[in-house]
């Protein structure tokens, strides 16, 4: 469902731009400012930027006698637009200590004041569906707060949590099954009439062999024993540039992963805890995730065998860490981790993105990078769907990505 279907545009807008601030209230001005890697942007960055998204792609563009809030933040939060012009170098987010949090603050509720009177004014009939853009922007924001704020505070030899409230008690992960699948002759691709991205079209038809998934998510136990067996160093299992970054250094366990004398374990939103192995892996690389598939002699699904078989899953999620899969039949399809595909992000046939500045929102991204399917326990209720396409290159950790297995 989308964001506006059965929700008033504004109440939506309401709800999704106060959840934002929602995840920023725990924080102090000093851990939104700063930045731990140029993948991973400040959280002050990430208020303004979802901002100045709704200020230039809607206010600039449909507001009589437009004013800036400021003329500076134009360039300092462009992210990526160069239809839009200047943008402040991405690696340089986190030296941004003007504007403070407070002025961000004060961005925000100039910004939702005049759309709020846009909407209600009703001068401008077109915007709903851009504003239902800029919501669904910022969700994709409310994610990479999380998992960006995890990034920098797992640089804290202190290991900071971000929440006070205990994780959730630990649950014994259903049996891993393997579930047929016919394929034949597929529509993939987004076919209903709310809110979709436009990497998710056209639909179009493509061909499946039959196939297995399986029925969840790889374990922090399953995975143990793969590292325990030597995956990390055996050659025969690694794409070549994995094996580099194995070599290297960069990768020798999950990301958040953590060996004490008493065992792994792992630091999470609540922070460090006892590895459980009952719990999906996540935070590895598609390197990863394909070493381990190979390792077992199975193989990461393609993505169009992936949103085939999720037309019959259930969504979930709105936890601040994945938990072991519970029940019968496909488990874990979405609010667990991404899951990494073998299939590269491309465009579908006949995809042709907007015209203008928004058209950079994803198709020039379709080169270098993997998609993911799914969604995790990060993403905002209501933001994922089968056909929903994530996409990160292969050696990104940094986000709750797992591993589904195919074959
Ligand atoms: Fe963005």
């Amino acid at each position: 469902m989308g964001i506006g279907q059965r929700e008033d545009i504004l109440h939506a807008y309401q709800r999704v731009r106060g959840r934002s601030l929602e995840i920023a209230a725990p924080l102090s001005s000093e851990d939104c400012c700063a930045q731990s890697m140029p993948d991973a942007s400040p959280i002050k960055w990430h208020l303004a930027h979802t901002t100045w998204f709704f200020e230039t792609f809607i206010l600039e563009a449909h507001e009589a006698g437009f004013v800036p809030f400021h003329p500076a933040f134009r360039v300092l939060f462009n992210s990526y637009y160069n239809g839009i012009g200047a943008k402040h170098p991405r690696a340089q987010r986190g030296l941004l200590t003007r504007p403070s949090l407070d002025e961000v603050r004060a961005y925000r509720l100039d910004v939702d004041r005049r759309v709020a009177h846009l909407l209600a004014s009703g001068a401008a009939p077109g915007i709903a569906a851009l504003v239902e853009l800029g919501l669904q922007h910022e969700q994709q924001h409310q994610e990479l707060m999380l998992t960006d704020l995890k990034h920098l505070l797992a640089q804290n030899p202190l290991y900071p949590a971000y929440t006070v409230q205990p994780m959730e008690e630990g649950e014994p992960a259903a049996p891993l099954g393997w579930i047929d699948f016919d394929g034949g002759l597929a529509e993939i691709g987004y076919g209903g009439n709310g809110f979709c991205f436009d990497n998710e079209l056209p639909r179009h038809r493509t061909y499946l062999d039959p196939f297995r998934l399986a029925s969840r998510l790889v374990t922090n136990g399953e995975y143990r024993t793969f590292i325990e067996a030597g995956g990390y160093r055996d050659p025969s299992l690694w794409l070549a540039e994995g094996w580099d970054r194995v070599c290297a250094g960069e990768i020798t366990q999950p990301l958040y992963w953590i060996e004490e004398d008493d065992g792994w374990h792992e630091f999470t939103l609540h922070g460090v805890q006892p590895l459980d192995p009952a719990r999906p892996v996540t935070h590895v690389s598609m390197y990863e995730a394909d070493a381990y598939a190979r390792w077992c002699g199975a193989r990461l699904p393609t993505e169009a065998e992936w949103e085939f078989a999720a037309r019959q899953a259930l969504l979930g999620g709105g936890a601040l860490h994945p938990e072991a899969a519970n029940g019968d039949g496909l488990l874990q399809m979405f609010g667990a981790c991404w899951q990494w595909t073998a299939s590269s992000y491309a465009p579908y046939p006949g995809y042709a993105p907007a015209a203008g500045a928004i058209g950079e929102y994803n198709g020039k991204f379709m080169v270098n990078q993997y998609v993911l399917r799914g969604s995790s326990c990060a993403t905002p209720d209501g933001h994922a769907r089968a056909s929903y396409r994530n996409f990160f290159p292969a050696g990104a950790r940094w986000q709750f990505t797992g591993i589904r297995l195919a074959r």
